[in-house]
Formats: structure tokens, sequence, C-alpha cells
């Protein structure tokens, strides 16, 4: 079964074909970063408006590289929540209109849901049930993955998600949007011992972040050495940051994984990028003899691959949207 999905619930506007979940046969992405950049992150009117300019030549793209015409297509895939308003209606609207004219079955995908998928694609035995780290700019949470359409919410964040933190604390120190990744690079050549950053926790809810403390502990360190006309080593303050980020997803993630049973753990969305993240599970998992999955590195950030391998499960399970499918800013992974 051959899936047209679209994604456009951020600053990336995507398309894809991906055959029942699994073989991406094409994958188009065009970045609005550079121009959100020069404002320090995404501004929601410009990414509107840029979505607009190039969903119908990134469709056209995709089909192209895949080599297919519509007719070749079984169904019609887009993410439909939770992002931006207005810029998910850009890819809703469009894919109605293309299921109106072609009379496709349209499936609708949660943003959230298809992160965890793309480790589908980069990991072709991977089967749920599984529990699953998603940490993207928007969301962190801890995610029981009982079957491919049927989740359970275990933990999340309280305030920021780690993306958001690891954003604004570059943003700090100078480094373009989206900081994550710069600081990442950064952090390799710093001392995670540096600088001690506190592990905030949330009481009573043992698998629940909170990064606005840790944010606001990394600022007052930058802002009080800069009072003092001091100069701190900025890759030490990145590698103590990224420390303690990682620290805090990873400790809940594996107390979480011992207390369900899980010995099959997952990580997904922008932040599944982190090399520390990566280094970090994979030591633990090898050491618990758990087994880790993480999808390739390409398939971290939003892309509409991930949104066609979602799809083909939605599509299974018997999800369809009529023409009267509504984008929402927010919904829960639990309800799809
Ligand atoms: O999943 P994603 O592409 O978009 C959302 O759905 O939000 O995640 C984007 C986030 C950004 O905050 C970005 O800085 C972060 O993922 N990110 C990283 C890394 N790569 C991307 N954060 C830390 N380390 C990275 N290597
Ligand atoms: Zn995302």
């Amino acid at each position: 079964m051959k899936i047209l999905a679209i994604e456009s619930s951020c600053d990336e506007t995507a398309a894809a074909v991906v055959e029942d979940g699994r073989t991406v046969l094409s994958s188009v992405i065009a970045s609005q970063v550079e121009e959100h950049r020069l404002y320090g992150g995404v501004v929601p009117e410009i990414a509107s408006r840029r979505h607009a300019e190039a969903i119908v030549p990134v469709t056209s793209q995709a089909l192209e590289q895949a080599g297919l015409s519509l007719g070749s297509i079984d169904a019609l895939a887009v993410t439909y929540a939770p992002g931006l308003i207005g810029a998910l209606l850009v890819g809703v609207n469009f894919v109605k209109g293309l299921a109106l004219s072609t009379g496709l079955p349209l499936v609708p995908v949660h943003h959230l849901r298809s992160h965890i998928a793309s480790n589908y694609i980069s990991n072709k035995e991977l089967k749920p049930p599984f529990l699953c780290l998603v940490v993207s700019g928007g969301h962190s949470h801890i995610v029981l993955v009982e079957d491919y359409t049927q989740m359970k919410i275990i933990g999340k964040t309280r305030d920021d998600a780690a993306g958001e933190a690891f954003d604004k604390a570059a943003r700090t120190m100078g480094m373009p949007y989206p900081g994550g990744i710069a600081l990442d690079k950064v952090a390799e050549d710093g001392d995670p011992h540096a600088f001690v950053l506190p592990r905030p926790v949330v009481h009573d809810a043992p698998y629940d972040f909170s990064f606005s403390g840790l944010k606001t502990a990394v600022l007052n360190l930058l802002h009080n050495a800069r009072q003092k006309g001091e100069t701190l080593n900025t890759a030490d303050v990145c590698a103590s940051f990224r420390y303690a980020v990682v620290d805090c997803l990873t400790t809940n993630f594996l107390k979480a994984a011992e207390a369900l049973r899980m010995d099959k753990l997952v990580i997904a969305g922008g932040v599944s990028a982190n090399a520390l993240l990566r280094r970090t599970l994979q030591a633990e998992c090898d050491k618990s003899g758990r087994q880790l999955f993480m999808p390739e590195k390409a398939l971290c950030g939003d892309n509409a691959a991930m949104v066609g391998a979602q799809a083909f499960y939605e599509f299974q399970s018997g999800r369809r949207a009529g023409a009267d499918l509504n984008a929402y800013a927010t919904k829960s992974i639990e309800e799809g």
C-alpha cells in the first residue's frame, strides 16, 4: 500500500511516499529555518505563508522522486495536530483538496505518533509494545506504545520541552536558531562536570519532567558571569547543561522502564538526534540487557516519511478523515 503523506506542523514543508509503513519511496523537505533564524525562532505567520508557497512543488517533487503519479497512490495522509494552527491548516486543506479530486481515502496523523513511527522506517523489526521517550521542540513525553495506534502517557514535562530548553539556553549563548543542534556540537569539546546544575524533580510524579528551572539556572550562571566581567568557557557551559538535561531524561525514562518491566526502549523527536542522549541510553541498555531503538539522524527532525509510516497503521485500524477534517494546535497523543 502506497501512501502520499504531507507534513506542515512547524517550519518544514514536507511530502513523502511510503510503502506499507516501512519503505520510503521518496521524501522531500523544504526547510524555512534560514528565514526564521533572522528572528531567533519560528514566526507563525511567516511559516503559514511559506507552507502555502511550497506545498504544491514539494508534493510534485515527492511523486516525481518516487516515479509515481497520483493514480498509483492508495491513500493520502496529513499531520493534523498538534502544531502551529496556521501551518497545520495549509497541509490539511491542501490534502482535503487532493482527496476530493482523486477520491482517495484520507488519514489524519498525530505529529508525535509520527515521530515514534520514524523508528518503523529505521528499525524494520521494531513492533509494539515498547516504551518511547518522545522529545521534540514542543513536547517531552514518556509514552507506553501498547500497539501501533494505542498509546498511554506515562510522564510528561510540566513546563518547557527538552528541545525548547536547549534552544533557549543556546540562544543566550548567541547560537543561531534552532540552537539545540549547535549546543550539542559545542558540548562535545566541553567538560560536563565544569558547572553543577540542578536536576529538577516533580514531586508525586516520578516520570514527569521540569526543565524551566534548569534553563533559568544556566541563564543565571551566564548573566552573573557577564555582570562580574568574567568569561565562561562556552563548551563547558554547553556540556554541563546538556549533561543535566540528558540526565533528567534518561533517569526518568529508565525508572519508568524498570517499573513497567519494559525491555524494548525507543526514542523519537528532534532531540533524539542528541549525541549524548543516544550514547548514554545505548550504554545503559547494553548494561541492563535492554534493546534500544533510535531513528536514523535524518528522520529525527520533522519530515513526511514518518507521517506516511504512522498513517499505514492508522489506516489499518480504520482511521479516516472526511471533508470536515480540522487542524488542532493541541491534541493528546492518546487520542491520536
Ligand atoms: O521534532 P522537531 O524537529 O520539531 C518539533 O516537533 O518540535 O524538534 C525540534 C527540536 C528543536 O528544539 C531542536 O533544537 C532540537 O529538536 N534538536 C536538538 C538536536 N537536534 C535537534 N536538541 C538537542 N540536540 C540535538 N542534536
Ligand atoms: Zn516534530
